[in-house]
């Protein structure tokens, strides 16, 4: 029937518009970004025209990391032992990746291969890689006072206000996934990518979920206990709240510089933990609206904690006043 072909026909035009010519597309072997189970990723260039530019033509976008018409870009690629049900899997992250649309702090995709031997997706490059290895390198060069020269090279050191910056940038890329119904289940620092010019970018579609499996319990379920809500805990509950608790646990992460969250605490004595009213403290250099921001994340009853966008309110607040 009619209506059904015109859908196939869709469904294979919008195919064609993200499809990459492997002939336009270079992916660096020996270039190895991330790896794990599930996926390797490397780094890539696209030449040609780029699908994501294609796709969002109207909204005049451009990609950091052009350069004469070549795109730097990381690759995501099935590892060669992979089963037909990473293979589906692989897939139906391109059909969501296509589905997310563009946000400037959410990773885009600028294309993919939908060989069905070696299907690939091809994503925006972030040269300075995941927050949490960032904010681990930058530790010793924060500089507290607005005076202070830094001691190193200048892009070494951070200000406070390039920290609450971070956290307005994923508050702001949350809010659009929220507003698009998605939860993404994942949320913490080393899920974040940094570009050249220290644009926060909330990765894991995938991408980065199964990079750092011994971040995960080996329970089977692969979940990441210390970012997880009471509720995702004990019921296995998850929800845009959930994905606030989690961000909670983020911005704990962004001002203790990457500290390891309860180090003392078991996996397994988290719920009881947390249950009993235990919670991460406030990390040094960080300031009291962004700890009181955390506490309200980590309220036991999920209709209690703030959205995403109340939150990016409240840091825009303080990223416009001068200090
Ligand atoms: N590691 C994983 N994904 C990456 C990306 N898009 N850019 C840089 N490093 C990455």
């Amino acid at each position: 029937n009619n209506y059904m072909d015109i859908q196939a026909l869709a469904e294979a035009n919008k195919k064609d518009i993200w499809e990459i010519e492997t002939k336009n597309l270079l992916v660096q072997e020996d270039h190895l970004l991330g790896n794990g189970a599930f996926a390797n990723v490397y780094k890539g260039i696209v030449k040609g025209k780029i699908p994501l530019l294609v796709v969002n033509n109207s909204l005049n976008m451009t990609v950091e990391s052009e350069n004469n018409g070549h795109f730097e870009a990381a690759v995501k690629k099935l590892p060669a032992h992979a089963d037909e049900q990473n293979h589906l899997d692989f897939f139906h992250e391109i059909e969501f990746m296509k589905r997310l649309g563009h946000h400037p702090h959410v990773i885009s995709m600028l294309g993919c291969v939908s060989s069905p031997f070696e299907p690939l997706i091809v994503v925006e490059y972030c040269s300075r890689g995941d927050l949490l290895k960032f904010l681990r390198r930058h530790k010793d060069y924060v500089l507290l006072n607005k005076t202070d020269d830094c001691p190193v090279e200048a892009d070494m050191c951070l200000r406070i206000k390039d920290l609450v910056s971070i956290a307005w940038q994923v508050a702001d890329g949350m809010s659009y996934l929220a507003s698009k119904n998605f939860i993404h289940r994942d949320l913490a620092a080393r899920n974040i990518l940094l570009t050249k010019s220290l644009t926060a970018k909330i990765s894991d579609f995938g991408l980065c979920r199964y990079m750092d499996s011994a971040l995960y319990t080996a329970k089977g379920g692969r979940l990441p206990i210390k970012w997880m809500s009471i509720e995702a805990l004990k019921l296995y509950e998850f929800s845009s709240k959930s994905d606030v608790w989690s961000f909670g646990v983020l911005l704990f992460e962004i001002f203790s510089m990457g500290d390891v969250p309860y180090p003392t605490v078991q996996q397994m004595d988290m719920l009881d933990h947390l249950l009993s009213g235990g919670r991460l403290p406030q990390p040094i250099k960080c300031p009291n609206e962004i700890f009181n921001i955390m506490r309200k994340c980590w309220e036991e009853k999920p209709e209690d904690r703030p959205e995403f966008n109340e939150m990016r309110g409240e840091i825009t607040v303080m990223l416009n006043l001068d200090d």
